[in-house]
């Protein structure tokens, strides 16, 4: 029998790993991650270079799989379902967990088309009349407080929009799909301070619609957008903490001296 706190603590789980080892050739990446990520929570993901954070944010869609030489064993699951199962469709998967990266990728097509892109190759064509497609883009668009900047341009070249629209534009294109997760890799690493802030915000906004993963290395971004912390070193998770129990009160050593800029 199940406790009803431990019942409460299953519905708001989101993604759960239990000793998750991730091998490139022979070198191993991840050495046993155990995490409960928080359902509508932004949790953020920090350690210094090359300790692991792409790698492990790419588990949850699985896109590692992409690169050769990737072995990977444990367990994630992603709302009670493990991912590795035989019946996962990779593709179900990865509309319900969406990716954004570093650097914005919009494709060089017209901003209402780079919307439509994902919801397109998962849609049969005439599931999607003219007036679906418009709302669909509508609607994307204003959730990442887009909408009033392109609405009179939206067979504009998305290439030409400023990078920071571009990174809004490539987490509106997640959102016809209707994901559960949006995992971000450093989304502001190309911007600047303006447009930092504007992502920033928007996350904001996404929370509790969406569980948010984000990879930053901007300790003061950490601490200012995400609710929990996940900090890594050399392919181990050292500390999950709420953000403001992280950064105030590190239980780990390590911890704190990545915090106070010590290494990394
Ligand atoms: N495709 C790959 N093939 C081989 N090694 C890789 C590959 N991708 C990453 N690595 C190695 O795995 C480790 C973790 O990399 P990564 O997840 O990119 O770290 P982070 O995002 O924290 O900077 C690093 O040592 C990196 O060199
Ligand atoms: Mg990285």
């Amino acid at each position: 029998m199940n406790t009803a706190a431990e019942r409460a603590e299953r519905v708001e789980l989101c993604i759960r790993a239990r000793d998750l080892k991730l091998w490139y050739g022979d070198f191993q990446a991840l050495n046993g991650i155990a995490l409960d990520v928080k359902q509508g929570l932004v949790t953020g993901l920090i350690g210094p270079s090359g300790c692991g954070k792409t790698t492990l944010l790419r588990c949850f869609n699985r896109i590692n799989e992409r690169y050769g030489n990737v072995t990977t064993t444990g367990e994630i699951t992603i709302h009670g379902k493990n991912i590795y199962d035989d019946d996962v469709s990779l593709s179900e998967l990865r509309k319900s967990v969406g990716m954004v990266f570093q650097r914005p990728n919009p494709l060089p097509i017209s901003i209402y088309r780079n919307v439509l892109f994902g919801i397109r190759v998962h849609t049969r064509r005439r599931a999607l009349n003219r007036a679906k497609r418009d709302e669909f883009v509508e609607s994307a668009l204003r959730e990442v407080d887009l909408w009033n900047d392109v609405k009179d341009k939206l067979r504009m070249k998305a290439t030409q929009l400023t990078l920071e629209q571009q990174q809004k534009l490539c987490i509106a294109r997640l959102l016809p799909l209707k994901p559960r997760v949006i995992l971000m890799d450093e989304p502001c690493s190309a911007l600047d301070a303006e447009g930092t802030e504007k992502i920033e915000s928007l996350l904001d906004s996404l929370r509790g619609k969406y569980t948010v993963v984000i990879v930053t290395h901007n300790m003061a971004q950490a601490r200012r957008a995400s609710d929990e912390c996940l900090f890594m070193l050399m392919g181990e998770l050292i500390e999950h903490a709420e953000t403001s129990e992280m950064f105030f009160n590190p239980r780990h050593e390590k911890t704190e001296m990545y915090i106070q800029g010590r290494y990394g």
